[in-house]
């Protein structure tokens, strides 16, 4: 089966939806980012749904977003930090024509680039996001690749790109 999609997951601040934009645009594939599908979903910002309707409720609109992602032919797409720790939201993710591929960050890297503006409900501070980060770590561990994502977006998109399709990678840099 042929690959369609390339659904990138990790922690937050591991650089997912900066990194999925160059992914899209050295592939000519689109991008899409699931927690602004969620967003538009709700009509309102994720920290204002973790708030006025619940983390349950946030999962439910981000699993019928991962659902739905599924129709999407040639898309980069960005799950939000928790996704992949979700089973049934994994499932919708990783499919046969998708490759999963985690943006494996160390916590140093992850508490430098968290903003604390409280625009990630559960990025509250380092204990939290440490207990978080190790919870989930067996369950990004399930995506079909692990990539490096310190450094700049533009290597760590080249990473992802050498790991899902190499011939592809080759020959852009062949081009160059
Ligand atoms: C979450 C990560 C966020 C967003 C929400 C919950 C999580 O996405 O989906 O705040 O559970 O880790 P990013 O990873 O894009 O920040």
């Amino acid at each position: 089966m042929s690959l369609v999609r390339i659904v990138l997951v990790g922690f937050m601040g591991s650089g997912k939806s900066t990194v999925g934009q160059v992914v899209a645009g050295r592939l000519r594939w689109h991008f899409r980012d699931l927690d602004t599908v969620v967003e538009s979903a709700a009509g309102k910002s994720v920290s204002r749904i973790f708030a006025e309707d619940g983390e349950e409720r946030f999962r439910a609109l981000e699993l019928a977003a991962a659902r739905e992602s599924r129709a999407l032919y040639e898309y980069v797409i960005a799950a939000g930090g928790g996704a992949f720790a979700q089973p049934e939201t994994r499932a919708a993710l990783a499919t046969p024509d998708a490759a999963t591929v985690w943006l494996r960050c160390d916590i140093e890297t992850i508490l430098a680039r968290l903003p604390s503006d409280g625009s990630r409900p559960l990025a509250r501070n380092r204990e939290t996001i440490r207990r978080l980060l190790e919870a989930r770590e067996p369950s990004y561990r399930l995506a079909d690749k692990v990539v490096d994502a310190t450094g700049g977006p533009a290597s760590v998109a080249e990473r992802v790109v050498e790991a899902v399709m190499p011939e592809r990678a080759r020959s852009q840099n062949e081009g160059r």
